[in-house]
Formats: structure tokens, sequence, C-alpha cells
């Protein structure tokens, strides 16, 4: 069975739908969606989603493009709702400089303070990081972020550079890019990278692999990207599934 590691069925793009999508997942093959905060309001509405279903664990955090308003407060609201036993992570936290939307210092900032909460709640974290390659390292080093460990998601840069996440422990996020004709840059990371280090994940609603790109993504569309996977390690699509699972077990689930 698969297991979605980073979707945001919070999103508007399910409000019409929500609770028939999730319903019909786990007769489609998905054990457990991680579903991932990117705003305070995104980290209450996870709240509720892992409350309301079985398998739906949560990640708390604030992306990037959102931290400009963040306070203290907000990062003690993660901190104590983190011990919520469906909380598996700290996420989606990180540098965004495609759009720029906060101040660079100011996205730095929260991201390191982000890392902290992570190490003091005992979680793992999970990585945004978008034309922002060297100073997402260098946060990472400079807040010890190997101790936390955790997941670069939707990861965007070269195969060479993937070396230097992988030193530090961390998983890689592989989801619908992995499928699309102009990914070759991802098609080489996966080649790269050991079956031990990849996690399945959506970004739901974004992100749909082939053939569904540019529609509406959900969990259940992660057998093409498992099918992707195995055609390029030359592997059985079961043998993806059972592997990245294994994987989020080990990374996530392994204190719940
Ligand atoms: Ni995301």
């Amino acid at each position: 069975m698969i297991i979605d590691t980073h979707a945001h069925y919070d999103d508007e793009a399910f409000e019409q739908d929500r609770n028939e999508v999730l319903k019909e997942l786990s007769h489609k093959g998905v054990e457990k969606v991680i579903n991932a905060a990117a705003s305070m309001d995104g980290c209450r509405r996870t709240l509720k989603l892992s409350g309301e279903y079985d398998f739906v664990y949560g990640m708390l955090g604030v992306h990037p493009d959102d931290v400009g308003d963040l306070t203290e407060k907000d990062m003690d609201f993660i901190r104590e709702n983190a011990g919520n036993p469906k909380i598996v992570a700290i996420g989606e936290i990180g540098l965004d400089y495609h759009w720029d939307v906060a101040p660079r210092e100011v996205q730095k900032h929260w991201f390191l303070r982000q890392i902290q909460i992570a190490k003091e709640t005992g979680l793992p974290i999970c990585v945004h990081s978008r034309d922002a390659v060297a100073d997402t390292l260098a946060v990472l080093k400079e807040g010890k972020a190997q101790e936390a460990g955790g997941v670069i998601h939707c990861y965007s840069y070269s195969a060479e550079l993937a070396k230097e996440y992988l030193a530090m422990g961390f998983y890689f996020g592989i989801g619908g890019v992995v499928t699309f004709k102009n990914g070759r840059k991802c098609k080489e990371v996966v080649e790269m990278l050991p079956m031990d280090k990849i996690l399945l994940e959506t970004d739901a609603p974004y992100l749909a692999p082939e053939p569904f790109r540019g529609k509406r993504n959900e969990s259940s569309y992660l057998s093409y990207v498992a099918k992707e996977i195995a055609s390029i390690k030359n592997i059985s699509e079961e043998e993806v599934i059972s592997r990245t699972t294994e994987n989020a077990h080990r990374l996530y689930f392994k204190l719940k």
C-alpha cells in the first residue's frame, strides 16, 4: 500500500468533495496520507483533518511564502500541538527565492526557528527549497538539522547537489514531476538516489503526474509515479511501493 507523504487536502481545490476523495483512497491502494500545512490557518486545518480521518496524519509548519506575519506565539502553537499523536513532522518549511514573497532574511529566520522547534519536539522536518540551494544548505547546517532528520520535498536541484543532502541523511520526496517529459533532471536524481532514501509524495492538488498533468492531483495517482521510478530503477512497481512505504514508516511512524 502507498503512503502519500505530502499532500494539501485542506486546500480549497477539495472544498466540494474532500470527504468523497479521501474515503475512496483506501480502495485505491493508499494506506496513509500526511497532510502538509503551509500557513498558520493550514496548521489548524491539518489538525482538524488528521483528527477526523484515521489514515490522515499531519505536519505543522509555515511555508516560506507565508512567514511575513509570524510571531513567537505562532511558534508556541506549533510546539504545543506537535505533541498530538497524529502529527509526524514539522513542515513545510524552507526558502523560496523564486517568488520572494517575504524578504530573504525573514524567510531564513523562520526556517531556522522551525528547525529548532523540530529538534525540541523530536520530529523530522519537511523542507521546501526553490532557487535557494546555497542558503538552504547553510541554514540546515547552522540549525544542525541533521539531528532532526527529514525530507527535501519536491527536490528540484541537480543530482550532484543531491549528494550534499544525502550526506546529511535527508530523504527525497518524489512526485509527479518525475513523469513529465521535461522532468529529465528529476529522473537523473532518482537514478542516482539509493532506494532507501526515496519517499512518494503528491503535493496534491498540485503537480499531477502524466497522464493527468495540469489536473487536480490526488494520492491514488502515485501509482503512476511508482511506475516511472520502477522503470528508471529497473525494478517492479510493487517493489517501489513497498520500499518507499518502508521508508515512510522509518522516518515518520516509528514512534506513532
Ligand atoms: Ni507542498
